[in-house]
């Protein structure tokens, strides 16, 4: 008996890539984030509730490269449905700078691989400081793991690619676990509210997937389509911004085209400049609060000759605009498209270093775990 598969085969489960496997996985990651969590109009987040039933004046989020991206969401969803001022520093520059961490400080740390050096570095300080420390891993036994005084495991499972995909999911949803627990704690959500909160995070994982089968081949033809370009760019504002940044940098990392985000605002302080015929926009609108203002720098790009492909939710409604592709998420309360969102940034970047040649699980210069400062 000969197997017909090599040994990388079977743990690629017959994926080309480690990241395309990993993409794959992202329901059931979601499935395992919230298995046993819910009652009707509760959730349960076992020892970290303690923590976060303290008085604390301000949240701050600490991480790197994409879990640094999860921490910008996560600051939205907190603001959001908690109330608290939430600030957020990539680790090393939080390490080096002047900060106001104090006992009144809840301090959450974000790392897949519990490992990164100035994250770590960052934990430690904020301790020092008397802040109490929660970690978001997704490795158990980990540094980051073993001196927060709480973890939240975010069970994505191994992930072997360097671009990180299922465990940026994993996080962002975690975020929202967070959020809607430290709203409830704070009395700043209703009980109906969160009952419906509740029942659509029951129906998330179904969504991801949806997204993930719908937007394949969409994802194919701009990968075609922007391949040949030196420079992206992707536009939104608030929590959409924060998509951008990871969007850029997902694309960058694996297919090496130059790809920058911007504030939507904030384009045409300098960069409208390197917009001209063809070039690749990606503008994110998920938030019905500010897809309009949006759309006024969608169109500035398009006057430009830029190429537009806009990620949306459902139920926004553009009365006149036609952009080159437009991918809208599959239907469910706008609070959660952060999520779906992702999925077509993490598609589109996939098919793009697949066109380019390029060697998506391990790209040049980058490293899974950065233990160096
Ligand atoms: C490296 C990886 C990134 C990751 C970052 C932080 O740069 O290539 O994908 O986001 O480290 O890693 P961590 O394990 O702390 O989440």
């Amino acid at each position: 008996f000969e197997a017909d598969w090599d040994a990388d085969m079977v743990d690629k489960q017959g994926y080309d890539h480690f990241m395309l496997k990993e993409i794959n996985e992202q329901p059931d990651v979601a499935r395992r984030i919230m298995a046993d969590r819910f009652t009707e109009s509760d959730i349960d987040l076992g020892d970290i509730e303690e923590i976060l039933a303290g008085d604390y004046k301000k949240v701050m989020i600490t991480a790197c490269g994409t879990a640094y991206h999860s921490g910008l969401i996560g600051r939205f969803l907190i603001e959001e449905f908690a109330d608290i001022p939430v600030e957020v520093e990539v680790a090393s520059e939080l390490r080096y700078k002047k900060n106001f961490i104090d006992k009144n400080t809840l301090m959450i740390v974000v790392s897949q691989s519990g490992e990164t050096a100035d994250t770590l570095a960052a934990l430690r300080l904020a301790k020092e400081k008397g802040a109490r420390v929660v970690a978001l891993t997704n490795s158990i036994g980990s540094s980051v793991d073993r001196e927060s005084d709480a973890s939240f495991q975010l069970m994505a499972g191994p992930e072997i690619s360097v671009a990180s995909t299922k465990a940026y999911v994993a996080m962002v949803l975690v975020f929202y676990l967070l959020s809607l627990k430290l709203g409830k704690l704070n009395d700043n959500i209703s009980e109906a509210r969160l009952k419906e909160l509740i029942d659509d995070l029951k129906r998330l994982p179904y969504r991801i997937q949806e997204t993930i089968s719908e937007f394949a081949e969409i994802s194919k033809e701009i990968a075609e389509a922007i391949k040949e370009y030196r420079s992206v760019f992707f536009i939104g504002r608030n929590i959409d911004y924060a998509l951008a940044l990871e969007g850029a940098l997902k694309l960058k990392e694996i297919s090496y085209i130059h790809a920058e985000a911007h504030p939507a605002g904030e384009l045409k302080h300098g960069s409208l400049a390197l917009i001209e015929d063809g070039v690749p926009v990606f503008a994110i609108t998920t938030r019905e609060k500010v897809a309009k203002k949006t759309l006024s720098n969608i169109e500035e790009v398009m006057a430009r000759g830029g190429q537009v492909n806009l990620i949306t939710a459902k139920n926004i409604e553009y009365d006149k605009i036609e952009v080159d592709n437009k991918l809208v998420l599959p239907e469910i309360d706008n609070i959660w498209s952060s999520v779906l969102a992702a999925i077509p940034l993490q598609l589109i970047s996939y098919y793009t270093a697949l066109e380019l040649g390029r060697n998506i699980d391990k790209p040049r210069n980058l490293a899974k775990s950065v233990t160096v400062e």
